[in-house]
Formats: structure tokens, C-alpha cells, sequence
């Protein structure tokens, strides 16, 4: 079988790793969630109290990132930091769209996961991998699905882990991310040209993860 790449971009809480997890696992891809590195970087700048890009990287350098696939998820450390929580914290979320624009931490981070896809076939969600980490990937998806079914859906996902969360405040805060991501200068959220739309706006995990595999076997 083809090794293939998959790109799936998308806004906030579209249902990306989800689906990507699914997809990697019953396709037998790496699974890359561009997103935990950029919350990592976030984490490491809250700690460090500070938005020096090269202090930033020289720590990651130090303590490189890496994942560890479990049962309930991947796992995401930090050097020998198990950093899975910390890094989906409101703090981080709410600033990590500012240290993901600036230029030198995205190039660090690039580079490090088109290190990882040449190692094999890949399923990879983000905000630039269709139009920036791979753009000759196989398959493109772009998953998109309205600002209150996100919200929705992030609002059940804290409230089964017990996280206490205003609904429309979350409503706010999605939109608010999705338009730093998408107006950034340096790689924004976009629609690849190439990349297929996927609304999945009252769908189901089942209905995006068969009509991701489906175009994927083709290309197998
Ligand atoms: O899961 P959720 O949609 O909350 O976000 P995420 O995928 O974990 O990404 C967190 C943030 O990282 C996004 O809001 C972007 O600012 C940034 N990001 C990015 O700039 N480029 C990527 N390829 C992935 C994430
Ligand atoms: O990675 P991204 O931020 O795009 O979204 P996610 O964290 O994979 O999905 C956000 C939430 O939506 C999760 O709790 C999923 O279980 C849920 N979801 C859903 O209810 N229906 C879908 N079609 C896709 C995801």
C-alpha cells in the first residue's frame, strides 16, 4: 500500500484531531497534531514570561517535543515534561494565536514536522499544512463547521471532563482565535486551492472520519 500524506486544516474545535486520530489509526498513519507544538511553544513563553521567539526555541531545542501514543490519546512531553494537560489550559489557548504568528517559531516548527513526515505515511492537522508543511500532499481536507456547532461541541468536551465553561463566552473566544488565525501574516488559516471543503456541520465523527477514508483508500 502507498504511504500516503494527509493534510487537514480547518478553524477551532472543526473536529480535526478527532477524526485525524481515527483516521490514522484505522489507515496505519503517524498521527502529527501540529497544534499541541504550537500550545507547547505557548506554554514554554507563559512559563518563561516572555515572547522572545529565540528563547523559545532554544528551550524546545533543549527539551525537544514528542509524542507517545496511549489508549485515551497521544501524549505530549516536553524534554522529559509530560505536558498533555498544562498545555490545553484557557491560559494557553487564549495566547497561543499570538505566538503562533510570530515567524521564527512557525519556521522551527515547520521544519520540525516536515522532519517527521518523511519518515512515512502521515496524517497531519494544523491551520497551514495543506497550504505551507505539505503542500504536495496527497489529500487535503479542509473541515470546516459553524461557529456555534464548534462551540457546542467544545462545551460538551469540558463539561464530560468536569471543566466548567460559559457557553457563550467560548462562542466568543473561538471566534475571536479563528480570526487572529485567519488574518495573521505569516501563514493564515486558509483554503488550500486543492484542498476538498468539508462542512460538518451536523455530522456525525463516524460520517468525516468515512469521508476522509474513503478518498484516502483511493489513493492507496
Ligand atoms: O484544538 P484547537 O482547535 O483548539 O487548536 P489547536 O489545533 O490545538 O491549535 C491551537 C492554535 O495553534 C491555533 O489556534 C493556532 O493559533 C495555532 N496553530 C497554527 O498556527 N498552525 C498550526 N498548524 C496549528 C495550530
Ligand atoms: O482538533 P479540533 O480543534 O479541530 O477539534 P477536536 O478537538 O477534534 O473536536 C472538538 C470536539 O468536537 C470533540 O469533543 C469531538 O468529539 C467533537 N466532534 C463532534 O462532536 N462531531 C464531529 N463531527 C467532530 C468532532
Amino acid at each position: 500500500m502507498k504511504k500516503i500524506q494527509i493534510a487537514v486544516d480547518g478553524p477551532a474545535s472543526s473536529g480535526k484531531s478527532t477524526v485525524a486520530k481515527i483516521v490514522a489509526r484505522n489507515l496505519d498513519l503517524i498521527y502529527l497534531d501540529t497544534g499541541a507544538m504550537y500550545r507547547a511553544a505557548t506554554f514554554v513563553a507563559l512559563q518563561k514570561e516572555t515572547e522572545d521567539a529565540t528563547k523559545i526555541i532554544e528551550y524546545i531545542k533543549n527539551h525537544p517535543l514528542s509524542f507517545a501514543n496511549r489508549e485515551n490519546g497521544q501524549e505530549v512531553f516536553l524534554g522529559s515534561d509530560n505536558v498533555t494537560e498544562v498545555i490545553r489550559t484557557n491560559e494557553v489557548t487564549n495566547a497561543v494565536s499570538k505566538i503562533s504568528a510570530i515567524s521564527e517559531i512557525r519556521e522551527f516548527m515547520v521544519a520540525e514536522q516536515q522532519r517527521i513526515a518523511n519518515q512515512g505515511g502521515i496524517i497531519m492537522d494544523g491551520r497551514d499544512i495543506g497550504t505551507v508543511v505539505l503542500p504536495r500532499a496527497d489529500l487535503k481536507i479542509f473541515l470546516i463547521a459553524s461557529v456555534d456547532e464548534r462551540a457546542e461541541r467544545r462545551y460538551k468536551e469540558n463539561l464530560s471532563k468536569g471543566i466548567p465553561t460559559d457557553l457563550e463566552r467560548l462562542k466568543i473566544e473561538i471566534a475571536e482565535r479563528d480570526h487572529k488565525d485567519s488574518t495573521r501574516e505569516v501563514s493564515p488559516l486558509k483554503q488550500a486551492d486543492d484542498a476538498v471543503l468539508l462542512d460538518s456541520t451536523g455530522k456525525t465523527i463516524n460520517d468525516v472520519v468515512n469521508f476522509i477514508e474513503v478518498k484516502a483508500r483511493e489513493l492507496m
